[in-house]
Formats: C-alpha cells, structure tokens, sequence
C-alpha cells in the first residue's frame, strides 16, 4: 500500500521558523557565517553577528532587518566572549540560539608547521567555540531551553596538510556531544556539521586544480554554497529539531561516502 503524501509542516514553508528568537553567530562577516546570519534573519530571528572584523559585521547585519546589530568579538579572548554573552542577554532578556561558526585556517605540512600555526588554530577553532558554548550555557541553561549548533569540517577525520585544524575540529565534535550530554537535561541541544568543500574565501585561494580534484570528489558534483549549510542550521536552531541532540552533520554533497 502507498503512504499518503504528508505536506511538510507548515513552519518549513512560511519562512518564520525563528521568529523572535535572539541569535548570536560568530564569523558572521562574511562566507558561511554570513550565509547562516541571512538565513536566520529570513526565518525571523534577531541575529547578532559577531566577527573580529567589525565592518564586515556590521554592514552584515545592517543589510539583515529584524533588529540584527553588528558586535566586535574576537572567540579566542574569554572575556571578549564573556562580556558580549552577558551584553547580549541585558539587551535582549534572552538567548536562544548560538551558532559557533568563525574560524581559520594556517595549513602546513606537520613537519613543517610552526607552534604559532597550531596555536592561532586551537585558539580561534577551538577554545573559541568552548568559550562561546560556556558562556551561552549558563544562560541556556536557567533558561531551560536553548539551541548550539557549531561549525566543524569534515577535515575532522584527518586531512594532509592541516594537524592544526583537523585537532580543533575534531575537538569541536566531543565538546559537542559532551555539552549535548550535559545540556540535555536542561532541554539545550547541541548539535555539530561538518561542511565539506564550500565555496568562501578560506577555500578561494586554492590553486584551480586542486580546486577541481576536491570538486571531482564530491558525488553531487559541485562546491557548495554558504546557504546550503546554513538550510540546516536554521533547522537545528528550530523547535522542528527539539529532538535532535548530540548530532555531527555532514553538509558536503556526498563529500565523505
Ligand atoms: P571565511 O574565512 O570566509 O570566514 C570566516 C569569518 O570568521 C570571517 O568573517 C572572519 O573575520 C571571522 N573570524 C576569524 N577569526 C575570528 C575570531 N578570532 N573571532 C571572530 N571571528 C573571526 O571562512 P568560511 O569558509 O566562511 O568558514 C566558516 C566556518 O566554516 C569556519 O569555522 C570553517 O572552519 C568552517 N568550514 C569551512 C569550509 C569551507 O569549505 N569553506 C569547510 C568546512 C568547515
């Protein structure tokens, strides 16, 4: 017997997936965090787009509508990401969503790879997204509700050229599904992706033919783009994902089968 068509629910469609919901999401400069911002504005959230570049932030989010304000944040400073949490919820008198979203890259062989290389990349990828998810937790937390979601890579499984990066965002899964186990109980959830190849300034520079190596791996056959990522993002942020926690998402066309 055939399943009877089942529309999708209704909040999928209408573009208010988030209303009044306040977000912070770091990185929102430019690329994927920009693309994630815009998204989470359409759906009617109040986006806070933090970067440490503060121009591209607050031309971001001047160009967002409901409310959005552009903030200085550098995630690899504690305090600095103490004190925007806190501003954040004076301001606003909540905070419902945190996407971890900025980060960097300092590729090298690891023979090669110089103490600052490693450290600049453990520090913004992250101690960066440990910072934000501490701080954004105490106020989850009494809250009893609440949505992280951060930004790993697939590089996570191991990838030639990035000991640095691959650590931090293997370290951004288990601290992750630990804050999933630990925020769980206060109806938080968290939940990481892993983007593949996305077309953004970090993957610009890459010389053409390594650029069409990666793209010929990738089985949907092409790069992806800052709004693909950010279509799951703005799920997991949503009550249609209450019941998803602990997750690591793949978001990459098919890039690790
Ligand atoms: P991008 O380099 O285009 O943008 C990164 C943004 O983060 C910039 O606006 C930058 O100013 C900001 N940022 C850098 N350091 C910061 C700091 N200390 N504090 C606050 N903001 C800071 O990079 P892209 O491609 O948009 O990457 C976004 C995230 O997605 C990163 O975490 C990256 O590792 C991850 N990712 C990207 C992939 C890609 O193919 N582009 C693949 C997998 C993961």
């Amino acid at each position: 017997m055939t399943q009877a068509f089942r529309p999708m629910p209704v909040a999928l469609l209408s573009g208010d997936l988030l209303t009044d919901r306040i977000a912070i999401v770091t990185g929102a400069g430019r690329g994927i965090g920009e693309g994630i911002a815009r998204k989470l504005a359409e759906e009617g959230a109040t986006v806070v787009c933090a970067d440490v570049n503060v121009n591209d932030a607050t031309s971001v989010a001047s160009s967002l509508g409901h409310g959005a304000i552009g903030a200085r944040l550098d995630v690899s400073n504690s305090s600095e990401c103490d004190a925007l949490v806190s501003d954040v919820h004076e301001r606003f008198g909540r905070l419902d969503i945190l996407v971890n979203n900025a980060g960097i890259n300092r590729d090298a062989m690891l023979h090669k790879m110089t103490d600052e290389q490693w450290q600049q990349v453990i520090a913004v990828d992250l101690s960066g997204v440990f910072f934000m998810t501490r701080a954004a937790s105490r106020i989850m937390r009494a809250a009893g509700q609440g949505r992280i979601v951060n930004i790993s890579s697939a590089s996570w499984m191991g990838n030639i050229g990035q000991a640095n990066y691959a650590a931090a965002k293997a370290g951004v899964v288990g601290l992750s599904r630990t804050a999933a186990k630990e925020l769980a109980r206060s109806q938080v959830t968290v939940n990481a992706i892993c983007p593949g190849f996305i077309d953004t300034q970090m993957t610009r520079g890459i010389p053409d033919a390594i650029r069409e190596q990666q793209v010929a791996k990738i089985p949907l056959g092409r790069m992806g783009q800052p709004a693909d990522v950010a279509a799951v993002v703005a799920f997991l942020a949503s009550d249609e994902a209450g019941y998803v926690t602990g997750e690591v998402i793949n978001v990459g066309g098919g890039y690790v089968l």
